[in-house]
């Protein structure tokens, strides 16, 4: 395999990160392809936690080329920030190992504040984003009415772009009951940004093209997961772009051919956060478990993330959507002491029995899971390194996945950090099916 593209498989928050982290060894560069800093990526640096929102995993090796890509929704301030704590950290961040694309949009202090001002306005409707502007930012990018980084670069078209934005703006922000905002300021506010970000941004579609014709590997980094994406996810509780796989393509600029392997990421059980329907959630005291014993809290809000049994019906529905050739489960150590273990196999509506989630949102929110359970396991599997030392109930949940799913399971992860992993087959090792 050569181009291995990561995506979530349920609401996000899989631990994509950690998986590009450890892919990014046999990868020649890593590319964020889609959404902004409403991702975040939980890293250990020399033992230190550190979160980045925007900037690809694969940065903490050293030799690796990472990009953001031209779909990607930069807000530059947060780029900026992210470039100045992991230097501070010793991470060698220069133009040569990281390039931003000159097409990527964005993220104006007007859309978080849109964005607030719109959730706010929902009430107990509201979608539970996480305020970073996306939706507002994405809408202008469809709207014709963005702008690029490379208009950042340019403050002839930068006057001209935002001239033919604000008033928009300030009369959106008025209707929200907002301030508005002027021109200058925002210039003013960005023209140092663009003197930091100048030196890194080019052209991300064709230094990935010539990657791939040099027969270079190129790892691909979603964010989000597949049950938020804008066409397949939970609509209207989803985010604004597609997180799936298959949007790699147009969204950086190659063809599908191209693509040789896809991993998809799940959870040994589900999370969501934010609003919408969650058929497996459990409420009650073994979520609360869960919660604690996965540190379920927002990387990007700290907010508490829902918890629940984990969900084929979503997990074989993300399969396809996404063309999956292998999957890695994450925190498998999280449901050490949990028994018996549940998984959800499909739902039930009107007793009807559905494959995979319906598309009316009121049918969602109505389907009852439908359980198969397991025996739990107990040990410290955060310490375990190989697959034979795992509990044998650990590896009976492990292969019913595999079973149910049709799919191989390649990596088992047991804890945060990089040597917390069982890697049962490298997917980068794995022969393209035809
Ligand atoms: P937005 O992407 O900020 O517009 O939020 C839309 C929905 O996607 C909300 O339910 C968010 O909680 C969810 N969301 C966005 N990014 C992430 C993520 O990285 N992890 C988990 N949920 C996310």
């Amino acid at each position: 395999m050569s181009n291995l593209v990561v995506v979530g498989t349920q609401w996000g928050d899989e631990g994509k990160g950690k998986l590009v982290d450890i892919l990014a060894e046999f990868a020649d560069m890593v590319v964020r392809f889609q959404g902004g800093a409403n991702a975040g990526h939980t890293l250990i640096v020399d033992g230190e936690q550190l979160i980045t929102h925007l900037i690809p995993s694969g940065i903490l090796h050293p030799t690796k080329r990472c990009a953001i890509g031209p779909a990607v929704v930069v807000n530059p301030e947060t780029l900026v920030e992210e470039i100045e704590t992991l230097k501070q950290r010793g991470v060698k961040i220069t133009p040569d190992v990281l390039i931003v694309s000159h097409r990527a949009h964005l993220v104006m202090p007007y859309h978080r504040a849109l964005d607030a001002a719109r959730e706010s306005a929902k009430g107990s409707k509201k979608i539970g984003t996480t305020l970073r502007g996306i939706g507002p930012c994405l809408e202008d990018k469809a709207a014709r009415m963005g702008i690029r980084m490379s208009d950042l670069l340019d403050s002839e078209v930068l006057a001209e772009r935002l001239a033919a934005k604000l008033p928009e703006v300030n009369t959106l922000l008025s209707h929200y009951g907002q301030d508005t905002v002027k021109e200058k300021d925002v210039v003013s506010s960005l023209s140092e940004l663009a003197n930091r970000l100048g030196p890194f941004v080019g052209d991300v579609g064709e230094a990935v093209r010539q990657q791939m014709e040099r027969g270079k590997n190129v790892l691909f980094e979603g964010a989000q997961g597949t049950m938020l994406d804008i066409d397949h996810g939970t609509y209207p509780f989803v985010t604004s772009s597609n997180t799936s796989a298959g949007a790699v393509c147009p969204l950086v600029g190659f063809g599908p051919h191209l693509i040789d392997g896809v991993v998809g990421v799940s959870k040994a059980y589900t999370t969501r956060v934010g609003a919408g329907p969650f058929p497996t959630e459990l409420q009650d005291e073994r979520g609360e478990k869960l919660r604690e014993a996965g540190g379920e809290f927002g990387a990007t809000t700290g907010r508490p993330r829902r918890c629940g049994w984990l969900d084929l019906a979503a997990l074989r529905y993300a399969a396809a959507v996404n063309g999956l050739t292998s999957l890695c489960i994450t925190k498998l150590d999280v449901l050490e002491g949990i028994n018996p273990i549940r998984i959800g196999v499909g739902y039930r509506l009107d007793k009807k029995e559905l494959a995979s989630p319906p598309a009316n949102i009121r049918e969602l929110s109505r389907v009852e899971p439908v359980y198969e359970e397991l025996e739990g396991f107990e040990g410290d599997l955060g310490e375990v390194r190989v697959w034979d030392d795992l509990p044998v109930q650990a590896q009976r949940y492990v292969k019913h996945l595999e079973q149910l799913l049709n799919l191989p399971v390649d990596i088992v992860s047991v804890g945060a950090g990089r040597a917390e992993t069982i890697m049962l087959q490298n997917p980068y090792r794995r022969e393209k099916s035809s």
